[in-house]
């Protein structure tokens, strides 16, 4: 069924007060909930309460037994015309909900997950973001541990009391309970209220992995009163960590929970990108205490609002800690390959989508990182400090309200007197913009000519020009700049702009910073990616020229066989070399654009990418490269040693990673004895697994990884790295092979969606593997969507996201792709979320 966002009406009733008792079972919990209800005089309308997967034990309305009329989706019932208390005693059980939405149960401890539409398998409730209100739970159990969201009330032998003062929709309610351990710490906010704060996990090895997350949380606390003024608001705020986990973590008020992936780390078992990753998560998580809790969504439509601001929040915050050109980068790469081929793909959808069929499909790169670059195009538009205004406009009007996107935009519109009409196409149109550049230069003046258009995508076949900042900078032939960064603002679909004054016809830097999620098409040659890429002051546009300029010698090698280019190996070379420049920085110059990058490119340029001669290209670009680097490759490893003991810190782990990139280039030439040498010596998981990796990359490493696997059998997290070790760094013919043998280890659990994903993102991801013209890949994800289908809809759904690209392919890829497809639709009982991802896919195929 599918739910448009023109339908929306609010809920006939308000909710006052939610009172709910859980007497925990595993297969047999009772949840007995006592709800005062309100009618809604300005917008009378059914009473319907939403519940999946329960059984109504009892019902009564102001004391009295009533019997509502149930169906699979929830229940409707007379009621009075005036306030009433529903109460209402259900059985659920968690020990059998693999689909891990709703109360389950993790290693014998009861989680919750409610976002979007999980609380529905809890009790029955008007379960949508617009009904906020004030929620008590008693949970009764024998677990030592027993928590939900807000304050702790009491507790007693069995039993304890939550309560949590802050209106809230359903979907940020939580419960956990189990045998736990708690790190504790402590933080004084900016008024001077002290706050107790926890990290649980399960008794043993765990404990010894919180101290970072808890330092990430006191940072993460003081950033946003630094930054956005924003204070936290209860006595208490825990985290806990889970294994089985569908995302990453979740936000629920003053109880966030996290995948254990997401928040445990130790120097033995954590890479610095984990450590990245787990403090930007902490802080994103944190940061929804006010972006998303406080003020919230008036429909799963607006999903973007809390989002997309929150995921911005979480990278200004990251950028903070270390490098902003370097965070950006990383966030550019990771839009322009996930984002930009699904905003380019059948699975296109505008960052506020206007109809689904099931929401958790609409949890996607584009409403998230899409979503924070509206955030940023609008920062660069209004500047910095009107957007800092804007921004405390929205706190002080919307604070304990559910917002939409037309609120976020007035506020902006107030507080700065623009004109958002157009930039609101950005929420609307679905999409990634090609904007096109040509220039000419007469009498001192440089004119540069922008042509914008967005392709047609799945019902949207006409597009309006959109507002988009360009960022210019110009460079004198010479390589000085003569014109610093300047914020062009295209409006219209062609549009030029002026420069004058100038001696002699400059070289343009576009779209510096990446000042918006466009793709640039511009005729150059690779002399002037590789000029930029020695002068540009902007790190970005230099980062970006390296990477424009090896995609170009990596398409004249896949197509032409050409041999790699000079300009571009000495361009590197002299990057390599130049150590003015951040190491993390000069990492991400020597890392080539991603096999699936590169197919996309070839597509885009009407060229059907053969996956395999990609990789071949790839292997010998990278060969090319060592060798040209032969002689400065030790050196640099040598420079980037880190001494004294493991820290995460970014200058540290900027170290790691150059010297991790010349491991992988000098591997090519020494046999991987210098790999071995480190795998033998390292004593972190971050040089360990480089080391590991690099090894089974050059198809060595058999002894080190069997070593590896035997160490750390005993750790889940460290145990997954391994698994999808295996399968992204197996030769193409074998990967299906590696990954099908994968399941049939005894620590395989397609239950656990983190091992799932550990083998088959790995098989997904690595593209030669998976385009592997036996097809053998496709069949295996294919059946194993289909059976994990029936467990845990919403990973399986997920998964689908592998095949979105079938239409890039050559006929034979293609038909295998929609066999697979069309097979995984015709499972039996397939879920409404795989279902809808499919369909979407296959399109009208
Ligand atoms: N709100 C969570 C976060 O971004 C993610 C929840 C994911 N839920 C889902 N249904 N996919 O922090
Ligand atoms: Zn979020």
């Amino acid at each position: 069924q599918t739910i448009y966002l023109s339908d929306y009406r609010p809920f006939g009733y308000h909710v006052d007060t939610v009172h709910l008792t859980f007497r925990l079972h595993p297969t047999q919990t009772r949840v007995i909930s006592r709800i005062a209800f309100r009618p809604n005089t300005e917008a009378p309308g059914p009473f319907f309460l939403h519940g999946e997967d329960m059984q109504l034990i009892s019902a009564k309305i102001d004391g009295v037994a009533v019997s509502p009329e149930v169906t699979d989706k929830g229940l409707t019932c007379t009621v009075p015309d005036a306030p009433f208390v529903w109460e209402a005693e259900v059985e659920i059980s968690p020990q059998t909900n693999t689909a891990l939405e709703g109360l389950y149960m993790s290693n014998g401890m009861y989680c919750t997950q409610c976002e979007a539409e999980g609380f529905r398998k809890i009790t029955f409730y008007p379960d949508r973001p617009d009904v906020m209100s004030v929620f008590t739970t008693r949970i009764e159990s024998d677990l030592p541990v027993m928590l939900s969201n807000g304050n702790p009330v009491d507790q007693g032998d069995g039993w304890a009391e939550w309560h949590d003062p802050w209106r809230k929709p359903a979907y940020l309610f939580a419960l956990v309970a189990g045998d736990l351990a708690a790190h504790s710490g402590q933080f004084t906010t900016m008024s001077g209220k002290d706050v107790t704060l926890n990290l649980y996990v399960r008794p043993g090895p765990d404990e010894g992995k919180c101290a970072f997350g808890m330092e990430a949380l006191k940072r993460a606390m003081r950033w946003d009163e630094e930054v956005y003024g924003r204070e936290y608001d209860l006595d208490i705020f825990n985290i806990v960590a889970v294994d089985d986990f569908n995302a990453g973590a979740m936000e629920n008020k003053g109880l966030n929970i996290f995948n254990s992936s997401c928040v445990l780390a130790s120097p033995d078992t954590s890479t610095d990108a984990n450590y990245e990753r787990i403090d930007a998560i902490i802080a994103h998580e944190y940061f929804h205490n006010w972006t998303g809790n406080r003020i919230t969504c008036r429909d799963w439509f607006q999903l973007c609002l809390k989002e997309g601001l929150t995921v911005f929040r979480d990278q200004q915050y990251t950028g903070d800690q270390g490098s902003h050109a370097v965070k950006r980068i990383e966030d550019a790469i990771v839009l322009r390959s996930r984002q930009f081929r699904e905003d380019n793909g059948p699975l296109a959808h505008p960052v506020r989508p206007e109809s689904f069929i099931e929401i958790n499909n609409f949890y996607t790169i584009t409403v998230y990182e899409k979503g924070a670059e509206l955030i940023g195009m609008l920062k660069r538009l209004v500047g910095d400090e009107a957007y800092y205004k804007a921004v405390d406009l929205y706190f002080d009007r919307h604070d304990g309200e559910a917002a939409t996107i037309e609120d976020w935009l007035k506020v902006f519109e107030d507080a700065t007197g623009r004109d958002l009409t157009q930039f609101k196409r950005w929420y609307s149109q679905a999409g990634t913009p090609r904007v096109t550049v040509t220039d000419d230069f007469k009498d001192g003046t440089y004119t540069l000519h922008f042509k914008q258009e967005t392709p047609p995508t799945p019902g949207q076949e006409q597009k309006e020009p959109q507002v988009i900042p360009i960022a210019v900078g110009l460079l004198s032939p010479n390589g000085d700049e003569v014109m610093p960064t300047t914020m062009l603002e295209m409006t219209e679909t062609e549009q030029s702009f002026s420069f004058d004054g100038l001696g002699a016809k400059p070289v343009p830097s576009i779209l510096r910073d990446f000042s918006a999620p466009v793709i640039l098409e511009r005729a150059e040659s690779n002399a002037d990616r590789a000029f930029l890429m020695a002068h540009d002051t902007d790190p970005f546009n230099k980062w970006d020229a390296a990477d424009k300029l090896a995609k170009s010698v990596l398409r004249a090698m896949i197509i032409s066989e050409a041999s790699p280019d000079q300009a571009y190996l000495d361009g590197v070379a002299a990057i390599l070399r130049d150590d003015t420049l951040d190491p993390a920085f000069r990492a991400l110059c020597l890392t080539l654009p991603s096999e699936d990058d590169l197919a996309q490119a070839l597509h885009d340029a009407g060229t059907t990418p053969d996956p395999m001669a990609i990789h071949t290209a790839r292997e010998a670009l990278k060969l090319a490269l060592a060798q040209h680097l032969q002689d400065t490759l030790p050196r640099i490893r040598a420079a980037m040693t880190v001494e004294g003991p493991y820290s995460p810190d970014a200058k540290s782990a900027g170290k790691r990673s150059l010297g991790t990139a010349a491991l992988a280039l000098l591997s090519r030439l020494d046999g991987g004895a210098a790999a071995q040498a480190q795998f033998a010596g390292a004593d972190n998981m971050t040089l360990q697994l480089a080391a590991l990796s690099v090894l089974l990359q050059i198809g060595k490493g058999d002894a080190e990884s069997a070593a590896f696997r035997d160490q750390w059998r005993n750790d889940r997290l460290v145990t997954d790295k391994w698994f999808g070790l295996k399968v992204a760094t197996a030769a193409p013919e074998d990967a299906a092979a590696v990954a099908e043998a994968l399941t049939r280890e005894p620590d395989f659990d397609m239950k656990n969606p983190n091992r799932f994903r550990a083998v088959f993102g790995a098989l997904a991801g690595h593209s030669a593997g998976f385009h592997h013209p036996s097809g053998a890949a496709y069949d295996l994800l294919g059946d194993w969507i289909s059976k994990l289908d029936g467990m845990n809809p919403q990973t399986a759904a997920r998964m689908t996201t592998a095949f979105e690209t079938w239409r890039r392919y050559d006929a034979d890829r293609q038909a295998k792709m929609r066999a697979v497809l069309h097979r995984i639709a015709a499972t039996d009982g397939l879920s409404p979320d795989t279902a809808e991802m499919v369909s979407r896919i296959l399109g009208d195929a």
